[in-house]
């Protein structure tokens, strides 16, 4: 794309190869998960736990990255089960995951630790991942999307902000990075200054979090939205999905229409992947994405 000069590069993170002929095992999913991995091995773990949504990305991730290695994997999904289970559930239980399912009440007490024994005591023990995979080894694991390229913006999209947060400790000081949050209101930047916050001596401030580009909240699409991702595949053939990588498109599109970028940028953006969940969508909302 070309607009005042401007170079807007895609990084297909969707299109990593961890493992031959695994295409299950890719994008920001997989960079949280590496060194989960490589540390659940370290401590002799034979099972992988974590929590999800019935449609969860990072879910249908866990599944495939722990059975390629070996571990047994654990899905603590949020609300009732529904039979048929959809493809991403389908999938996880495919790969041998087992699917355990709690109220949205009880879900809320993801992180406490009486809970989290009370797991224990049910499983045997396991290595804990946490919802949406974002801890301290996930930030090591997306600091390693930036790549050693020249460029003055790089953009992933915001979830929980874990794989924003690895980009930003990669950061050279003349780069910048912005976040798309997929979420409604403005706590995702505390959330991502929290984990920076961790890395001890070190201040971040090259970056934000645009929150404009929600669509409704979390999970939530409209037709601009939908119209976008079809006109995109159509135009640059690739593929986005409505919850993450469409609303960082259709962000940046918007921000490129509105002169942000000064003139001459080179733009990074990060399709993270999550493609996934498109079968689900579809399946829910009627084929909507061509
Ligand atoms: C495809 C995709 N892109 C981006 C994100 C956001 O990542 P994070 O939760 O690290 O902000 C997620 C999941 O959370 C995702 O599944």
């Amino acid at each position: 794309m070309n607009n005042a000069n401007i170079k807007l590069f895609v990084q297909r993170e969707d299109q990593l190869k961890v493992i031959p002929n695994n295409p299950y095992i890719s994008g920001n999913k997989w960079r949280k998960l590496k060194y989960n991995i490589f540390q659940a091995q370290k401590e002799n773990k034979k099972t992988l736990l974590s929590f999800g949504g019935a449609y969860s990305n990072h879910i249908h991730a866990l599944a495939a990255t722990g059975k390629a290695f070996n571990f047994k994997t654990i899905g603590i999904i949020r609300g009732e089960p529904h039979f048929p289970l959809n493809p991403t559930l389908q999938f996880a239980q495919n790969q041998g995951m087992h699917l355990e399912y709690i109220s949205r009440q009880i879900y809320r007490q993801k992180s406490d630790p009486t809970f989290i024994d009370s797991l224990r005591q049910k499983h045997g023990d396991f290595y804990l991942i946490p919802e949406g995979g974002t801890n301290q080894l996930a930030i090591k694991g997306c600091a390693e999307i930036v790549q050693d390229l020249p460029f003055d913006y790089i953009c992933c999209p915001v979830g929980t902000g874990g794989t924003l947060a690895g980009i930003i400790t990669s950061l050279q000081p003349h780069q910048k990075a912005i976040g798309f949050s997929s979420l409604k209101g403005d706590f995702l930047t505390q959330e991502v200054q929290q984990l920076l916050s961790q890395k001890q001596g070190k201040i971040y401030s090259n970056w934000h979090i645009d929150n404009t580009y929600h669509f409704g909240g979390y999970a939530r699409h409209t037709p601009k939205l939908i119209n976008f991702i079809n006109d995109f595949k159509q135009h640059h053939h690739i593929q986005l999905e409505p919850l993450y990588t469409g609303k960082m498109f259709y962000g940046i599109f918007d921000l490129l229409k509105q002169n942000y970028f000064p003139e001459g940028s080179t733009i990074i953006a990060i399709h993270t992947g999550g493609l996934q969940g498109l079968d689900g969508f579809q399946e829910r909302f009627g084929h909507l994405i061509k």
